[in-house]
């Protein structure tokens, strides 16, 4: 059966590919991530505390688009309302938990969305369906789903266009009935070009819902192809990826990810097709902490090396062609392209450094048609190649001693 054809706004989701997760909000000030009031048990009255002392003084919306941008992303998802229920936007009187009422007082969600448009990043809006202290989540269903559609109308009728909003924490009730019909019908009839996803979970990951939803997520767990034959809609797929453990600042984590990883991450989500979204946790008043940016500077010149926003990494589409191992291959436009891993520095016995695979014949298969050249996409060293049927012998020669990209990427004529 065939694949049914994607919607255009799902098309060029897909072709955003390379996004940032931005967790921001009261828990940011307490540096111990996201979940923490849960975790800890605070108290809600202690807890909303912080709003008291919530500046967002560094919060700029211009400058988080500037820096995506420079990380080689499209679109930025930002918390409008984590779990915690406290909006980062002026919701019209429907909360008191809003920024209106802390000393910082700015609207954060206009800010970020009129930056992202001026930087020519698409913003989308991550916005939870649980909430901890909204006390109708626990005692009058009906009037809190009024209440969620009633925030989600704010986000979609005060701001001009958004690229989608993103839904998370349905898995936390999985028997109540959401009236996820209700809640997507008020996104299409303000914003219908806008991407619906909904969060589902780390158990449940690339599980499709809701006729409406765009995307599958992948929380935090690589991305398989998706059989879309016999679909009734074309469905992209997106991971989303911690840089620690926490998707809100924690400053005792050291599990921080290298930006070889993200790299490959990047890699692999696209070999599937799918889009990666990678999160930092903002600080407390709202600025890039060094690290993640430092690192994702590295990505962001790892892909300006392989053809810029223009390149495979966004338009390139899995295109049947796979090699062994972690090897694999995508088609831009016609132009096929293998990426090949695990290689090493070569010449010097003494700078190789511990072996993976290394340089050496790499085999793909799905290869059709008559290959001509082949050549490094970061050095453009043409490559020796065998090819007999679909099935082609790339002589992969290893880093010269200087460079070394984790993931090399070879263009073929
Ligand atoms: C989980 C967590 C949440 C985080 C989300 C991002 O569902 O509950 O804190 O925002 O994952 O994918």
């Amino acid at each position: 059966m065939s694949a049914p054809t994607p919607l255009s706004r799902v098309a060029a989701f897909e072709q955003l590919g390379f996004g940032l997760f931005l967790h921001f909000g009261l828990y940011s000030q307490l540096g111990r991530g996201e979940w923490v009031q849960h975790m800890e048990k605070i108290p809600s009255a202690e807890y909303l505390k912080r709003m008291d002392t919530f500046t967002a003084k560094d919060f700029s919306g211009r400058e988080l688009a500037r820096a995506a941008k420079r990380f080689g992303m499209n679109y930025i998802t930002l918390t409008s309302r984590h779990h915690e229920g406290f909006s980062l936007y002026d919701t019209k009187g429907l909360s008191k938990l809003d920024v209106t009422r802390t000393p910082c007082g700015r609207d954060l969600i206009q800010d970020y969305i009129q930056g992202c448009r001026a930087e020519g990043i698409v913003p989308m809006l991550y916005h939870t369906t649980l909430d901890w202290n909204e006390p109708r989540f626990e005692s009058d269903w009906g009037g809190y789903l009024q209440y969620l559609r009633d925030s989600v109308e704010v986000l979609c009728t005060q701001y001009g266009p958004i690229g989608g909003l993103w839904f998370d924490g349905n898995w936390s009730k999985p028997e109540a009935d959401w009236q996820e019909e209700q809640l997507y019908a008020v996104i299409r009839k303000h914003q219908p070009e806008a991407i619906i996803i909904n969060n589902t979970g780390t158990g449940a990951m690339g599980q499709t819902g809701h006729p409406e939803i765009d995307s599958v997520t992948f929380e935090r767990g690589r991305p398989r192809p998706l059989d879309r034959s016999g679909a009734p809609k074309w469905i992209a797929g997106e991971m989303c990826h911690t840089f620690d453990f926490h998707w809100g600042i924690a400053g005792h984590d050291y599990n921080l990810l290298s930006p070889a990883h993200v790299i490959e991450e990047l890699c692999f989500s696209r070999r599937a097709g799918a889009n990666l979204l990678m999160n930092i946790g903002p600080t407390a008043e709202g600025a890039l902490p060094t690290y993640e940016r430092a690192a994702l500077e590295k990505v962001g010149d790892w892909l300006e090396l392989h053809g810029g926003r223009e390149g495979v990494m966004y338009g390139g589409r899995p295109c049947g062609i796979e090699g062994e191992g972690n090897d694999f291959g995508l088609d831009h436009e016609g132009v096929r392209y293998l990426f090949v891993t695990d290689l090493t520095p070569t010449g010097n016995t003494q700078v190789e450094g511990v072996p993976h695979r290394g340089p050496g014949p790499r085999v793909f298969t799905g290869v059709e048609g008559t290959v001509k050249d082949a050549k490094w996409m970061d050095s453009g060293e043409a490559l020796q190649f065998d090819q007999s049927g679909d099935r082609l012998t790339l002589h992969a020669t290893g880093y010269p001693y200087g460079t070394n990209t984790v993931v090399r990427v070879a263009k073929l004529g």
